[in-house]
């Protein structure tokens, strides 16, 4: 037999223990399914039934590239992630022809641009901001964007890498996130916000009480500019987080102060601070372990604790005052969270913002108090839509998601994540190379306060920080937009 036909016969033999393996395959899942009582529509369409699961989960990945128009997903639309690679990468970032966005929505923000834009020789560079002026080493920054608290542990080594150098690239800084300031947050050298959450990891004692030692330490760093309480975030207001005991690697355990392997379980407030004076006297003896400014993250649900805090701050004095307070939107983003807390609990930034801004006005504490504003502000017009609003600065962390190589797979709570981010697989991380992903979030975040600028010019004011409710309309349910200013 010639060595051709010896091939074929082999390959002849191949195909037909192919075919009995795939028949006894089938054959096997028919009985499974038929005889299994978990799931009703595989034991009533054995095999054909398994298909389903597989769409379903393959529907995830396809919709976006196939099915889903321009302006139609969420959390984020094909547009604005557009926008937000584009910018990454540093590339061309017009549009032909003629805008995609339905202009005639209810709650469309139009910016009013003046007759006589400003011409580049009349820009003036960036005032400094100032943040907590009463303290021994109060923050000055010239930038409005920052990267929004995203833990190590939530994300991954190398993902903090490439944001830490990004950010000192763009001298914008970084959010540690409540889990801890570890080395790679230190690591590009940026201006850092250490973050306390509730379970004060990475300045806590064994009982999860803060540990002044240890946080004088760990703000001692340069790097750490300022010292961020969370009371809460947007995607889970109420609710404290889970860091499963697999997780919680001897590294991490280091970092955050806990035992190696065992489930972490942050409380759902700071088991010290209960109303608006115990608030005060914590943050008073944070800034004064620390000597930076100290600030508080909130999302804004019942709002009447703003007046209370801001009386006993009147009565005590404007010293006592958080140096900031970020104002994060109820539909924020997080690692994981229940769905009803992430869908429905807590206000949008687009009325709480507004709120906040009101009554620190009413209280006279609108100079004192810097706003910082989050929630889904990661294009150019929501960051200047924020800063019309009166927040000083605008923090975003999908937004340096997307710089990163998000590709909003939906997998951050299942160590998945196909773009190395939130995964601790070292498989999945390989693709994930800090250097270049840091020049990434550089141009996002230089083409960010660029646009943001183009903006502002267009309008006729000098820089962005000078926009106000003044340069910005609504449009309301009759498609036809009013001041901004009327709906404050
Ligand atoms: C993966 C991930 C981890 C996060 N971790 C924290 C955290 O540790 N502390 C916190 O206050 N917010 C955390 N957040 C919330 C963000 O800081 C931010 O407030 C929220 O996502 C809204 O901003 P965005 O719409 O630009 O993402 C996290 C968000 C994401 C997506």
């Amino acid at each position: 037999m010639s060595y051709v036909s010896q091939v074929i016969q082999l390959l002849a033999s191949l195909f037909v223990l192919a075919l009995g393996v795939g028949v006894l395959a089938v054959i096997v899942m028919y009985i499974r399914d038929k005889t299994q009582i978990e799931s009703t529509v595989r034991r009533n369409f054995p095999v054909v039934g398994r298909f389903r699961f597989l769409f379903e989960h393959l529907g995830e990945f396809f919709r976006q590239y196939f099915f889903a128009m321009d302006r139609e997903e969420l959390p984020f639309n094909r547009a604005e992630r557009s926008w937000a690679y584009r910018a990454a990468k540093d590339v061309d970032g017009t549009i032909a022809f003629g805008s995609t966005r339905d202009i005639r929505r209810p709650g469309t923000t139009l910016f009013v641009n003046c007759a006589y834009p400003k011409l580049a020789k009349e820009l003036l560079p960036a005032e400094p901001v100032v943040v907590g002026p009463y303290c021994k080493k109060p923050y000055s920054t010239t930038r409005f964007f920052h990267i929004s608290a995203m833990s190590y542990g939530a994300i991954s080594r190398p993902a903090v890498q490439a944001l830490s150098a990004g950010a000192k690239r763009a001298g914008c800084w970084l959010n540690t996130g409540e889990g801890g300031l570890s080395p790679y947050h230190l690591e590009g050298g940026a201006d850092i916000v250490f973050q306390l959450g509730t379970a004060k990891y990475g300045a806590r004692n064994d009982e999860g009480e803060l540990d002044e030692d240890k946080l004088r330490e760990v703000t001692a760093h340069d790097e750490v500019k300022m010292v961020e309480l969370k009371l809460s975030q947007g995607a889970k207001p109420g609710k404290g987080g889970i860091l499963p005991g697999a997780k919680v690697t001897k590294e991490i355990a280091k970092i955050r102060g806990i035992p190696e392997h065992s489930d972490s379980i942050s409380p759902n407030r700071h088991p010290n601070v209960k109303s608006a004076t115990d608030l005060l006297d914590f943050i008073a003896q944070v800034r004064n372990v620390s000597g930076k400014p100290t600030g508080i993250k909130s999302v804004i649900g019942a709002h009447g604790w703003l007046d209370e805090l801001f009386e006993e701050i009147n009565r005590r004095g404007i010293e006592s005052a958080p140096d900031f307070i970020t104002v994060d939107s109820g539909d924020g983003g997080t690692g994981a969270a229940p769905m009803a807390l992430m869908d429905n609990v807590g206000l949008q930034i687009k009325e709480s913002l507004p709120i906040v801004i009101d009554r620190l006005e009413h209280h006279g504490l609108r100079e004192r108090i810097k706003v910082v504003a989050s929630g889904k502000l990661i294009n150019p017009t929501e960051v200047a839509w924020a800063l019309c609003t009166g927040a000083d600065f605008v923090n975003s962390a999908r937004g340096f998601m997307f710089a990163l190589g998000c590709i909003q797979a939906l997998q951050c709570n299942k160590n998945t994540c196909p773009t190395g981010i939130t995964t601790h697989d070292k498989k999945l991380q390989r693709g994930l190379v800090p250097a270049d992903k840091a020049e990434r979030v550089y141009h996002y975040h230089h083409n960010m306060e660029k646009e943001v600028s183009t903006i502002a010019h267009s309008c006729g004011v000098n820089e962005p920080r000078l926009l106000k409710p003044v340069h910005c309309r609504i449009v309301q349910d009759n498609g036809k937009s009013i001041p901004m200013g009327d709906l404050m």
